[in-house]
């Protein structure tokens, strides 16, 4: 037990790897004891703080919340335990990746993003980098191994992952990739968000940085959005730090203190909830490959799946996304219309299942009937029996 008067040094090693999930996640961000104080923190919503004789900046006080305030410090060094980096929050999934890429590229260079990928990273890409004379080329997923392996990555600044993929659920080798942009001495970001700090440590296959939504899973109950960049504990990880700290305070895009206090509080049942979603998930992608009415299912977690060989190796548990193909828009509809809990909606990670028609956004290069389930927490016979009947009236 770590106490005000300094840690333990047999009971207090950092919360590693060696410990399990559930522990890493109830414990993640713990500070020292002290007799009196709350047993788990509380938001602090000051914007500014009282000033003391020295010029502030020099005695490690807080002065003003927007550059770092105290409720940030306890959810980032939550966050960055699990990740294995040093991490810093930002108000959406969005602006913690425009943030880390902006942060560290300027005019002419050459920048690799998914084409696969969450769509407004492309459209981060497409629409905003190129207006600032950034060269963008977006990789496939499935391809971005043979480009690293060809050496093709030699000339660019800057290349990101998102590993599994979103909607489509592809999988790369994240350390093949670190190797290649390693010696082309650029930097590798990898989007983390489906898998999840506890999924997959991009950091410890050699990434430069993380970025995700922690929209998603990692907070869980679709109340709160948020975002984080954790980058490595390695020169270069410190040096990139600085510049995407630095960036976050002039562009000033930190989240609220209530929406830190209320992440760190939801992903303390990380761990459960992916549990439970993963089981679902399983159970769906079944059910799901054995009905006429679909076809391609993709799950990173059923033998089948093209993605599950790397998927095994690389990451450390799977998650409750899945995605399949139906005829068309309309059996979509009518799926949900006879569906009791599989509601429509465009996210995922959330205790409650859900399921988005990717094509009515417009942004992935997906067929009309392409559906991405969500697993929620629900009892997984309740689910199957609920997708069964509505299934059915598929034909
Ligand atoms: C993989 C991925 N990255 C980033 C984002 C963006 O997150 P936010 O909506 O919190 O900005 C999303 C949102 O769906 C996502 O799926």
């Amino acid at each position: 037990m770590s106490t005000a008067e300094g840690p333990d040094p047999e009971l207090d090693p950092p919360l590693g790897p060696e410990l399990g999930d559930g522990t890493r996640l109830a414990h993640a961000g713990d500070e020292p004891v002290v007799p009196g104080t709350p047993l788990r923190p509380s938001p602090v919503f000051a914007a500014p703080y009282h000033l003391g004789d020295q010029p502030p900046g020099t005695d490690g006080a807080d002065a003003y919340a927007r550059p770092d305030n105290p409720t940030l410090r306890v959810f980032e060094r939550a966050v960055g335990e699990l990740d294995g980096g040093d991490c810093l929050s930002f108000a959406t999934g969005m602006a913690a990746i425009s943030s880390a890429v902006l942060a560290l590229v300027r005019p002419g260079d050459r920048v690799v993003l998914p084409s696969d990928g969450y769509y407004a990273s492309r459209v981060l890409g497409r629409e905003e980098l190129e207006r600032f004379g950034v060269r963008v080329e977006l990789v496939p997923t499935l391809e971005i191994g043979d480009v690293a392996a060809r050496g093709d990555l030699a000339g660019a600044r800057l290349v990101m992952l998102e590993t599994p993929s979103n909607p489509q659920l592809d999988v790369c080798d994240i350390a093949a990739v670190a190797r290649a942009t390693q010696a082309a001495g650029a930097v590798l970001v990898v989007d983390n968000t489906t898998a999840t700090p506890i999924g997959q440590r991009p950091l410890a296959l050699g990434a430069d940085v993380v970025v995700a939504a922690d929209t998603k899973a990692l907070t869980g109950h679709s109340d709160v959005l948020l975002g984080h960049v954790s980058t490595a504990r390695t020169e270069r990880g410190r040096e990139l730090h600085a510049r995407v700290a630095a960036w976050r305070k002039t562009t000033g895009n930190p989240p609220g203190p209530f929406e830190a206090w209320l992440a760190h509080r939801s992903m303390g049942t990380l761990d459960l909830r992916l549990a439970r979603q993963a089981q679902n998930a399983a159970a769906l992608a079944e059910l799901l490959s054995a009905h006429p009415a679909v076809t391609g299912v993709r799950w990173p977690g059923r033998p089948q799946d093209p993605s599950y060989a790397l998927a095994s190796r690389q990451m450390l548990r799977q998650n409750g996304v899945l995605s399949a193909v139906l005829a068309d828009a309309e059996a979509v509809r009518t799926l949900v219309r006879r569906s009791r809990f599989f509601v429509a909606a465009t996210s995922f990670g959330g205790v409650h299942s859900s399921v988005d028609r990717r094509a009515q956004w417009g942004g992935d290069a997906v067929a009309e009937g392409f559906v991405r389930f969500s697993c929620g927490i629900e009892d997984t016979a309740d689910l199957v029996a609920d997708l069964t009947r509505a299934l059915d009236r598929l034909g």
